[in-house]
């Protein structure tokens, strides 16, 4: 997709679901950076977003009689996948009220194929490949942002421990930040439609590896729990036991192992290390965090 400022054209428009999240965020930014993107970002709760160059709009899995309005006028869209059961229906009702033309790219998981073609994940991306739309879709390892999310593990880290069932596997953990980079080329530019792109950070660690890493970081240990998948899924139900259930089974297998040189491949540099991401990351870790 060409940058038209300088015919006098309309601004290319890019829809990014999830923006308040960890991928739509960064890309949000990446975008807003740019001359004559028109930069939508698309929230179940617009009034929060408050990114400079972004328009907020409302984007609800919840509210499909919003999605026709979201998506109006739109050349491109970036789809976080909503971690719930009905994901695969929801996205294949979205794309018939998106305009033909607007490309597509999918945030899914790396490894996706391990749960078979009748899986959650596959059938997801199932619904963006038939969907008619030039697709890419992005298949990233676990996000470093994990230890800085606080739905996630910060708090934890930040109290000096970190619970989790590797089962002695590696991670590839990957900076969301290089995921965004990879999602705005495959918006913008030639050359990614049907492409598949299995996204990694630049080394698999361990998890004790990992929590050096963190302690280093934080300024005090952070002492890893290794846990059971049972012990991980306690306390939840219905489909998030099921996901959780699962991608700590993957995790234990080594779905989140293998590296990739696809980051450095679409944006021409390599991936950022966990030590890299933790040294941008400030202090996220203060005890009254
Ligand atoms: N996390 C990982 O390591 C990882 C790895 C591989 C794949 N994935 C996949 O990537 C997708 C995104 O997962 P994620 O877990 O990383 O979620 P995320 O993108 O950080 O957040 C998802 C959504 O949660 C909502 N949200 C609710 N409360 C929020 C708050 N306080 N701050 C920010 N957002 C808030 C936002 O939507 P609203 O604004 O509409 O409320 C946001 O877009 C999922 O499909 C997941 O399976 C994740």
């Amino acid at each position: 997709m060409t940058n038209q400022s300088s015919t006098g054209a309309d601004p290319t428009r890019v829809l990014v679901t999830g923006v308040r999240g960890k991928t739509g965020l960064a890309l949000a930014r990446l975008l807003a950076e740019r001359p004559s993107i028109d930069v939508l970002g698309g929230s179940s709760n617009p009034d929060s977003v408050n990114i400079g160059g972004v328009r907020p709009i409302a984007f609800s899995w919840d509210d499909p009689a919003g999605w026709s309005a979201a998506t109006d006028g739109v050349d491109a869209m970036y789809i976080v996948r909503p971690d719930r059961a009905d994901a695969p229906d929801l996205i294949g009702a979205l794309l018939p009220e998106t305009p033909s033309r607007t490309r597509i790219v999918l945030l899914s998981e790396q490894d996706a194929d391990y749960m078979g073609a009748a899986g959650w994940a596959p059938r997801a991306e199932r619904a963006v490949r038939d969907s008619g739309h030039a697709w890419t879709i992005l298949r990233p390892s676990w996000f470093m942002q994990v230890f800085t999310d606080p739905r996630f593990y910060r708090d934890q880290v930040a109290q000096g421990e970190l619970p989790f069932s590797s089962g002695g596997a590696r991670l590839a953990w990957i900076d969301a930040r290089d995921i965004a980079a990879v999602a705005e080329r495959a918006l913008l530019d030639e050359g990614h439609a049907g492409q598949v792109y299995e996204l990694t950070g630049p080394e698999a660690l361990s998890l004790p590896q990992t929590v050096e890493l963190l302690s280093a970081a934080a300024g005090h240990p952070v002492a890893l729990r290794e846990l059971t998948v049972d012990e991980v899924v306690d306390g939840t139900t219905g489909f998030e036991r099921e996901l959780f259930a699962l991608t700590f089974e993957r995790v234990r297998a080594g779905s989140f192992a293998a590296v990739t040189d696809s980051v450095e491949r679409v944006t021409g540099r390599p991936a950022r290390t966990l030590r890299a991401f933790l040294s941008d990351a400030g202090s996220p870790f203060g005890r009254a965090a």
